[in-house]
């Protein structure tokens, strides 16, 4: 077995003392891509108004600050699950069949430019001019770049009282059941 393999199947299935020295230490290239070029989007465009602990009313989206491993892994998962409804068509934040649709790099642009804009809100009209900004291309590559099919993590964001934030906590402190 490759070590990627046994090491992956220790984590899943192992003792819990085998489990503790399972080290990840360069991350598969989506997750390099994510850290190094959609996590800046999300600190710098985002997470000012939607951070976890901190968000309320219809505000249901809220990211971990910061550059640690556990931010940004949760972060991804984050991303990952969230969906909503809008205009009676669910979207996801990650569309990995139809890229170019996903709200993350919708919500990126100016409403007036998107197929579906950011809920309207005050002090916020997209965080790119168009999306010819580098910024945009880059979080739109890294979602044309994913793999189809969405990998299942066993992580149910939706146990812990509908709080991401805390489910979230939980698999960045190595809870994936
Ligand atoms: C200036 C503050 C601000 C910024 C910046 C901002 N948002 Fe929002 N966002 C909000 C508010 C407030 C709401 C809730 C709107 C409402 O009441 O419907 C919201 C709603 C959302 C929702 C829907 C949440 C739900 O529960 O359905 C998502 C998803 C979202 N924003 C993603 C993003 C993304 C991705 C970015 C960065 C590209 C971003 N937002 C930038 C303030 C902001």
């Amino acid at each position: 077995m490759p070590a990627n393999e046994l090491a992956f199947a220790i984590v899943q299935q192992g003792p819990p003392e085998l489990r503790d020295q399972v080290l990840i230490q360069s991350d598969p290239t989506p997750m390099l891509l994510f850290r190094r070029n959609v996590e800046k989007v999300l600190q710098t465009g985002c997470v000012q108004c939607h951070t976890v602990g901190k968000v309320e009313g219809n505000n249901r989206f809220a990211l971990y600050p910061g550059e640690t491993d556990q931010a940004v892994y949760s972060n991804f998962i984050i991303l990952q699950n969230f969906e909503r409804k809008q205009d009676n068509i669910v979207r996801k934040m990650i569309d990995r069949t139809h890229p170019e649709e996903s709200l993350l790099s919708q919500y990126m642009l100016p409403p007036a430019q998107a197929q579906v804009p950011h809920p309207k809100v005050q002090n916020y009209a997209g965080m790119v001019k168009n999306a010819n900004d580098p910024r945009y291309t880059q979080v739109l590559n890294w979602l044309r770049s994913l793999p189809t099919l969405a990998p299942d993590y066993g992580i149910d964001l939706t146990t812990e009282g509908g709080n991401a934030g805390g489910a979230a906590g939980g698999a960045a402190a190595g809870g994936a059941r």
